[in-house]
């Protein structure tokens, strides 16, 4: 962890007071309360520091602030270098290597190979999976009983991401599969594992290769099978046969470490984005939704005011830089942007903390005001087909049905370092009656007041 961020590091900026090192691990540990409670009340930007006068970890806000950070590629470098580290020499060494990691010529190399999956071409595929996949659901049972709905979405971006992204069913070898991939995922932020990085066969270290080792050599059977067979219309099937105008292509360790990456970014995102939008949907009394254009509004909203990606991937300074006439930022620091931060102004966003979908009928935000998906040259490369799976899938679910809550304490927590989810199950039901959802109360209340 000592390795993420530098206390030495000084910056002329507002901050609370307090140690850096335990300021940072704050930070870490629920980087939106710490950017809400701590930081947002000090300054409104452009720069502020997690702690008082130090520069390891600084957090840009307001639009010009925001629109130099992400823009300026050279200067904020993605910070690769997670806390885990594979050991080097191995097939699987590279398994973490992937275009969400990638800066400079790699990343754009890696990005336009991979844009073929997201090409409008791809979308048609995708739309009908996610529609057979809703029709699989609790949702579409519609029997009236409660079910917890965080876990019924991750089931059903699981089904999905299976399906289109790898072109495999989603049957229970494959479902475990999926489990597989998302457990590597989070290890990345168990301590037992990367407090100790000794590879050994009883070390958690070691037990974590074996198993980066085993998915690897499974994605890369898997690979070599697609490569062989016909083009199907999923994305891993556009990626083994798609070449580009200069006759390059993406090896198959290369795409290994892709789709592990894809996965990583876009199986909970998408289940949370749909987790919140219901919930702040189904905790609004007198609130309906009819129709494509109200689906859109409810996402929106729910998007700005419950963020689940509340700040940017983190990045780190390759040079001293003035962020919007700020104070010189030092060299090394990590530095990231806070949507949640952004989408809370209320100069964007009027009487920001209330949930009112109507407020998009006519609202054009500028894109470093409104970012759920990030903004400019590395947005989310999977924005447009998460866009596609939120609206179909509770599109869907809306048609006939509406949802009831049935917990009514809700608590805002981050997740494998950047997820917003629900702490507990959420209960609700889908009816046809009456809807007489519980009050909402807890932690999801600081953002959402009324
Ligand atoms: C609603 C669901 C999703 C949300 C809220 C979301 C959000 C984000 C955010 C905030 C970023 C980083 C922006 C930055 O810091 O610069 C990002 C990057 C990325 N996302 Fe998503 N994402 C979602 C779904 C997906 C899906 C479904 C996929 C893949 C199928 C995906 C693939 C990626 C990739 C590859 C990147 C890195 C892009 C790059 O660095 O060039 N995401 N996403």
């Amino acid at each position: 962890m000592a390795k993420m961020f530098d206390t030495s590091l000084r910056l002329d900026a507002p901050g609370p007071a307090g140690r850096p090192l335990i300021n940072n691990l704050r930070f870490m540990a629920h980087p939106a309360w710490y950017c809400l409670d701590r930081l947002a009340p000090v300054s409104p930007g452009p720069v502020l520091a997690a702690t008082r006068g130090n520069g390891s970890i600084v957090v840009v806000r307001g639009e010009e602030a925001v629109r130099q950070y992400f823009t300026d590629n050279d200067t904020f470098h993605r910070i690769g270098d997670g806390v885990l580290e594979l050991p080097r020499g191995r097939s699987w060494s590279q398994m973490f290597d992937a275009v969400i990691t990638f800066n400079g010529d790699r990343h754009r190399r890696a990005r336009k190979l991979l844009m073929p999956i997201v090409h409008k071409s791809a979308m048609e595929h995708y739309r009908v999976v996610f529609a057979e996949t809703f029709k699989r659901s609790r949702f579409a049972r519609a029997d009236g009983e409660p079910f917890d709905i965080a876990a019924e979405f991750l089931s059903i971006t699981r089904a999905n991401m299976l399906t289109c992204l790898l072109g495999l069913e989603p049957d229970e070898a494959n479902v475990r599969l999926a489990e597989r991939v998302a457990r590597l995922m989070k290890s990345v932020f168990n301590p037992a594992i990367f407090l100790f990085q000794v590879e050994r066969p009883w070390t958690p270290y070691g037990w974590w290769t074996r198993t980066v080792a085993g998915l690897y050599d499974e994605f890369v059977a898997l690979i070599e099978r697609t490569r062989a067979a016909e083009p199907r219309p999923d994305a891993l099937s556009i990626l083994c046969h798609t070449v580009d105008e200069d006759g390059d292509s993406l090896s198959p360790s290369e795409i290994a470490g892709e789709l592990h990456g894809l996965f990583a970014a876009g199986f909970e995102t998408t289940a949370m984005t749909m987790t919140w939008a219901l919930i702040a949907l189904a905790g609004t009394p007198g609130l309906e939704t009819d129709g494509e254009a109200d689906v859109d509004a409810l996402v929106k909203e729910s998007q700005r005011l419950i963020p689940t990606v509340p700040i940017s991937l983190p990045r780190r300074t390759t040079r001293e830089v003035e962020i919007d006439g700020s104070a010189p930022v030092p060299k090394g620091a990590m530095i990231v942007a806070s949507p949640l931060l952004e989408h809370l102004d209320p100069e964007s966003f009027p009487d920001p903390h209330a949930f009112r979908p109507s407020r998009w009928d006519d609202l054009r935000p500028s894109p470093y005001r409104f970012l759920p998906f990030g903004v400019g040259q590395r947005r989310c490369l999977g924005a447009s087909f998460a866009d596609l799976q939120v609206r179909t899938t509770l599109g869907l679910a809306l048609e006939s049905a509406a949802p009831e809550l049935r917990t009514g304490t809700i608590d805002y927590v981050i997740r494998s370092g950047v997820t917003a989810f629900p702490r507990k199950p959420v209960f609700v039901r889908m009816t046809n009656g009456p809807v007489r959802s519980a009050a909402v109360s807890g932690s999801v209340r600081k953002l959402w007041k009324t």
